[in-house]
């Protein structure tokens, strides 16, 4: 796949291809470990919904989704740990093994909080699955998930779900934006 495929990206990371496996890794990895639990799919918006749709089609046993959508509070540019609930789940998670699907992991305090309030809600069991990990040097994430498809660049990478401004979700592969565009 060339860098041409859109004019503001400058390199792509993942392909659809490189995706669809991924994904389909997982399916199979979370259709073992969830085989007679009927996990609770927690889709975490706006960025996990591309992701989390088609890793419950990778899945192969029962399962069934709800969503939460969240906002940082702050600048919205970094992480502070403390999260809005704009939507919160519809169903209950009380005795559930509950599956949280997010994008992308940065400093990972969006999902340690979203962690910690559902895990007050008395769920039979919490794990992560998260798309990609944003390697950033020095930096550990605040939570280590189970299930993560990829690690990704401390840059501006957008595809697949993940934005820059709202813009790019809709790409079906994951680059990095060329900084002409953010700068
Ligand atoms: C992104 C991502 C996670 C969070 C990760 O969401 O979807 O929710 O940031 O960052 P953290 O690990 O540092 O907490 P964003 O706020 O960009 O919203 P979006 O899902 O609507 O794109």
């Amino acid at each position: 796949m060339s860098a041409q495929i859109h004019p503001d990206i400058e390199t792509v990371l993942l392909t659809e291809e490189e995706i669809r496996t991924i994904v389909a890794d997982l399916g199979a990895q979370i259709s073992e470990d969830y085989a007679d639990r009927n996990p609770l799919i927690v889709s975490v918006l706006r960025g996990a919904f591309i992701f989390a749709a088609d890793l419950m089609r990778a899945i192969t046993v029962p399962c069934a989704v709800d969503f939460m959508a969240v906002s940082s509070y702050g600048d919205g540019v970094k992480s502070t740990g403390v999260v809005q609930i704009i939507k919160d789940l519809s169903t209950k998670v009380e005795g559930r093994h509950v599956l949280l699907v997010e994008d992308i992991l940065d400093t990972g305090l969006t999902l340690k909080y979203l962690m910690g309030l559902i895990n007050g809600r008395g769920p039979a069991s919490i794990e992560v699955a998260t798309f990609a990990i944003k390697d950033i040097p020095g930096n550990r994430p605040a939570i280590d998930p189970l299930y993560v498809g990829a690690h990704v660049p401390n840059e501006f990478v957008v595809g697949y779900g993940l934005d820059y401004a709202e813009r790019y979700r809709n790409l079906p592969f994951v680059g990095i934006l060329k900084p002409e565009v953010y700068s």
